[in-house]
């Protein structure tokens, strides 16, 4: 808060708005008094213009292009931690030192065991459900077992990270009719995920890599699916019913969706023949409803730095793994296109990180259809990190307003006489 204040005349009444001042300089208008004090309320679709919550988590800049969590930078964390690190620092505000860090991946392997009962509830699901419609209702169906979810307490952060990476394996093998590899609690997070997901021991530059990308997707401040759970949470329910809404607000095409809808869209460029300036032109093209999928971001308006360190990270394991694929040809030319076509470059449009994140997964041997999981696998950090957040600050049931504009007061009339 600051000694500033803004005064809002409307309709003959006068309100002071306290300016809040964040620790990176941002500035806002509290206007929670502004509607009992004048009447008016607020209009802002998509939220574009409207902060929630104060949060000491996630610090980014848009037009910056900056990330940092609890302070660090994001290129720092991606290149200097790892993983089960950075979940510590989004949950507990500081990095651990050498024994709390391994007494919380003890932890986590001492809770990552997922119940029978979970592992029926995926078998019985229809053949072709959405990997991440089967994530959202595993995870719901959590709290049938630890009903005491909706409240602060450690084990219950610690008890859905822990199995997450587990279900998420899970999920991946049973989506494509394959039988649940053994949890081995004798390996690290990301290793046990990626052998109970693949069957056979992961190898170095893939447990790398996988680490890499969990860290960059770990959290982003307000996003859809972190509002999502910051305001299911807020109804007080517990944290397994908050976490699975945000993973179902995270399967949409225009959020995390957006890495299975990237390679989709390569691949139907390059069965349609390779032409990528059709492409481009169709999304130029408003009345086409087409848009280039891994392009633009909400608050990015120059670029995505996760974008730029995953790029360096997809070239290092493609040419490892030894992966050519004529969809990243087409990768390489739509970026190259998009980057020096004026209409990408006047509304700002550059690369996001599913644009690049999708080309990995699939090298790495992940189904197209699996790709949101991942995302959700490095997003939950974020999540729980937020929802305890939340909590902690005692924050209100999240309840927006709105200006109604539908018809007035009008008589019924029954239906035979209509
Ligand atoms: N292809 C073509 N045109 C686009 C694209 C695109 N990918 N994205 C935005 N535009 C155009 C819009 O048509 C609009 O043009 P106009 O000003 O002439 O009307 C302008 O750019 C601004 O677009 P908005 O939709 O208003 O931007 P908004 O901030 O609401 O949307 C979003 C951001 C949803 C990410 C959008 O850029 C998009 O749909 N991208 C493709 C999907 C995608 O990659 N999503 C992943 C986001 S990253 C994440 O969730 C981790």
């Amino acid at each position: 808060m600051s000694a500033e204040k803004v005064t809002i005349t409307l309709g003959g009444k006068t309100t002071e708005c306290p300016v809040v001042v964040g620790t990176e300089n941002e500035h806002a208008i509290d206007i929670e008094k502004l509607r009992a004090d004048t009447g008016f309320v607020t209009l802002d679709y998509g939220y574009k213009n409207t902060g929630a919550t104060t949060s000491k988590i996630t610090f980014l800049d848009g037009e910056k292009g900056i990330l940092h969590y609890r302070g660090y930078e994001i290129s720092d964390l991606a290149e200097k931690s790892d993983f089960t690190e950075v979940i510590y620092l989004l949950l507990y505000g500081e990095l651990p030192n050498a024994t709390q860090l391994k007494e919380f991946n003890q932890k986590l392997k001492d809770n990552s065991d997922v119940p029978a009962e979970i592992a029926s509830i995926l078998k019985a699901f229809p053949k072709g459900t959405h990997p991440m419609a089967q994530l959202a209702a595993a995870t719901v169906a959590l709290s049938g077992v630890y009903g005491e979810g909706a409240t602060l307490k450690e084990e219950n952060f610690i008890n859905i990270l822990a199995k997450f990476p587990v279900l998420v394996a899970m999920v991946i093998r049973n989506a494509q009719g394959l039988d649940f590899i053994p949890n081995d609690k004798n390996l690290d997070y990301v290793a046990n995920f990626l052998q109970m997901t693949f069957g056979k021991p992961a190898t170095k530059v893939l447990i790398d890599a996988m680490d890499k990308l969990l860290i960059l997707h770990a959290d982003h401040e307000q996003n859809c699916s972190t509002s999502t759970v910051r305001i299911v949470g807020s109804s007080n329910v517990n944290i397994y019913a908050s976490i699975s809404a945000g993973i179902s607000a995270l399967w949409g095409p225009l959020h995390g969706g957006a890495n299975q809808a990237v390679l989709e869209q390569l691949h139907k460029i390059d069965e349609d023949g390779g032409d990528t300036a059709k492409f481009v032109a169709m999304a130029k093209d408003k009345d086409s409803g087409f848009r280039l999928m891994g392009f633009g971001h909400r608050v990015y308006k120059n670029f995505d730095p996760r974008a730029r360190i995953i790029k360096k990270s997809c070239d290092e394991v493609l040419e490892d793994l030894g992966v050519t694929d004529k969809k990243l040809t087409i990768a390489r030319e739509l970026e190259q296109a998009a980057l020096h076509d004026d209409y990408f470059v006047s509304r700002k449009l550059y690369p996001n990180v599913d644009f690049y994140s999708g080309i990995i997964y699939s090298a790495m041997g992940f189904p197209t259809d699996t790709f949101t999981t991942l995302f959700a696998l490095g997003r939950l950090a974020g999540w729980v990190s937020q929802w305890k957040e939340m909590k902690e600050n005692k924050e209100p049931i999240g309840r927006p307003r709105q200006i109604y504009t539908g018809a007035n007061l009008r008589p019924y009339v029954a239906v035979g006489e209509r």
